[in-house]
Order: structure tokens, then sequence, then C-alpha cells
């Protein structure tokens, strides 16, 4: 795959921008918050909930910073307008994270107190391996700060996610609110596994610890070995669609969460499944990007991960395995 995804991104890099717009249409809610809304009122008939992402690269000084801070302001407003059931992802070095950390800081405080206001949660996205500590270290500061109402991802790839779970937990108790996935950016050896077969075994241990240390468990991946062990590992705890979640800890207030659990899907991969498990009763998140600089953004996650210009060539010509 490695090979074949290196050069299937130097194929996709030589198309058209306007082939790969037509492709990037499945994946991306649009240009401006005004698509974004009109795509989850379509999908809210499903039983979705979702979670939008204003798209953009890492900043290069803090003056870009406010093009960030300005449009998530505006998220919260049409979340609150449109009535939608959706919370927000942020990439902390869109807001300063790695040029300026204290002004990050208050960039992503001044957030989450405004979303804190309408009750909406805030996940901090985790981007490469320059940034998982200062990325957990702004959520357990922000709870400190009594901001309850943001949470982070953790990569399983990372040799580090099984302690970074317990350290949180210990800090935040069940008020711990993680996304859990197998990471898209492919990490040194020294620092993550990168074998498929062990980063499913270890994302499903991890998505195990999660669950016995009370947390909540956003399960992020398409992936049924992962899905079907989610499920299976649910099941083995009692925690199901129609029950209050039974394990100890769990009476904190999740603001219209899951109980204890859901699932997490990028916009456009997988429906199917989605669909499936939304009608079963379990609670599915979609992950909706959009914004102008979708195609810097494309061309950005390709090169991080070539398999997903594998993915997007396999739903192209065999539609059949990827519905939207
Ligand atoms: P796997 O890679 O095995 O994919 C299973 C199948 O799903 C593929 O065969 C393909 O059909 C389809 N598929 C998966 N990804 C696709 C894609 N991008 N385009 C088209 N088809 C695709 N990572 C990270 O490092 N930091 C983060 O903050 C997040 N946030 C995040 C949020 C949500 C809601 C999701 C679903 C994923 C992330 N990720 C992420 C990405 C994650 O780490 C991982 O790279 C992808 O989910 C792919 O892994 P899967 O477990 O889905 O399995």
């Amino acid at each position: 795959m490695g090979v074949l995804g290196r050069f299937m991104v130097g194929v996709t890099k030589c198309m058209p921008k306007f082939f790969i717009a037509s492709v990037a249409r499945r994946y991306v809610a649009g240009k401006d918050i005004e698509s974004a809304v009109t795509v989850m009122r379509k999908l809210s008939s499903e039983g979705a909930c979702f979670t939008i992402d204003v798209l953009g690269e890492e900043i290069s000084n803090l003056e870009e910073a406010q093009f960030f801070i300005d449009e998530y302001d505006r998220v919260l407003d049409a979340i609150v307008e449109n009535n939608l059931d959706a919370n927000l992802s942020i990439k902390p070095t869109a807001f300063g994270l790695l040029i300026d950390e204290m002004k990050a800081y208050d960039n992503i405080e001044r957030l989450l107190r405004k979303a804190a206001e309408n009750e909406i949660f805030v996940r901090l996205d985790m981007e490469d391996y320059r940034v998982t500590q200062p990325t957990i270290d702004i959520v357990l500061a922000m709870h400190e700060k009594g901001l309850h109402n943001v949470g982070t991802v953790l990569q399983s790839r990372l040799f580090r996610t099984s302690a970074d779970i317990d350290a949180i937990c210990d800090k935040l108790g069940g008020a711990a609110d993680f996304r859990i996935c197998k990471g898209v950016y492919l990490e040194h050896e020294s620092i993550s596994l990168t074998e498929y077969q062990t980063i499913v075994e270890a994302m499903n241990s991890h998505i195990d610890q999660i669950l016995d240390r009370s947390a909540y468990a956003g399960v992020a991946s398409h992936d049924w070995p992962v899905i079907k062990h989610t499920l299976s590992a649910l099941e083995a705890r009692g925690m199901s669609p129609s029950n209050p979640d039974p394990r100890d800890g769990c009476s904190v207030n999740r603001n219209g969460k899951g109980p204890g659990y859901e699932f997490q899907m990028l916009l456009g991969v997988r429906g199917n499944i989605r669909r499936r498990l939304a009608k079963d009763g379990h609670r599915t998140r979609i992950y909706v990007p959009y914004g102008e600089r979708w195609y810097e953004y494309s061309m950005r996650r390709l090169d991080e991960n070539p398999d997903v210009a594998m993915y997007i060539v396999k739903s192209i010509f065999m539609p059949w395995t990827n519905r939207r």
C-alpha cells in the first residue's frame, strides 16, 4: 500500500483542480458555514449529530489566528441559531500554539467560554507529535479553570497513548472525554506503531481502557474490526444506547451526549455503517469540515497519509465500498 499510495498521491496531485473539487465535494461540506449548515440539516434526518471543523493550515503568524477565532465564533452562532446538535473541532496550532503558547491559551479559553454559555463542547483535534503534550496540557489547564466542555483526541498508533489515558483520567475522573482514533500522521517508528494490525489491536485496547476508566469514549473509526470490538466491549460492560451509563463515577453532566460513548465518522466516509449504527440507536457523530482552503487542506492530508489517496480512488471506482 505504501508505494502504491505514494504513486496515487503523485497522480492525484497532477489532476486538474476542478476534478479534485468534484471529489472533495463528498468529504468537504462547502466553502462557508451556510453550506455546512445545509449539509448538516440534510444529514440530521439520519439521527446523526455533528462536530464542525473550519479547514485551515498551521498558521505562520498570530494575525492568521484571528481568522479562526472569528470563524469559530460564527460557527457557534450558527449552531445556536439553527438549533443544531453539533459541537466544535479545533486545531490548537490554528490558534497559535506553536507561535505563542500563552496567546493560544487565551484564544482557546475565550472560545470555550462562549461555547460553555451555550452548552457546546469543544474537541481539540490532535495534530502531529510536536503538539501531543501541549494539546493535553491545554485540556487539563482549562478543566482547572472550571471549563469542563473540552476534551482531546488521542492517537492509538503512538506508544504513549495508554499512559496518556491514565494520566488524564487520574486528573479529570469521569469528566475525561476522549476521541480515540488510529492517528492520521505517520510518525517515526521510534514513537509509533507502523503496522495496520498492531494499530487496530492498540486501538481496541485503548477503547477498553477508556471504558474501564469511566471516561467518555468517542470512537472515531470506519474500520469494521474496531467498530465490532467496540460493540462487544460495550455489551460486556452493560452499556447500550437505551440504558443510562452504568459505570462507576458516570453521574457527570454530559450535556446531551451519548450514554458514555458515541461513534464518530468523517463526512462522506462509510455512511452505510454509520446509518446502521444509528438505526440500532447508537449516537453517531459526523465530522463536518468546511472552508475556503479545502484544496490546500486536502493536499496536505494526502502528504501526511498516502493511504487516503487509495481510499478516495477506491471510492470513485468501487463506490459500493464507501457510500456517503
Ligand atoms: P482505516 O484507515 O482502516 O479505514 C477503514 C476504511 O474507511 C477504509 O478502507 C476507507 O474505505 C475508509 N476511510 C478511512 N479514512 C478515510 C478517508 N480519509 N477518506 C476516505 N475513506 C476513508 N486523526 C488524527 O491524527 N487526529 C485527529 O484529531 C483525528 N480526528 C478524527 C475524527 C474523526 C471523526 C475520524 C473518523 C477520524 C479522525 N482522525 C484523526 C483520523 C484517524 O486517525 C484515521 O486516520 C482515520 O479515521 C482512518 O482510520 P480508520 O480507523 O477509519 O480505519
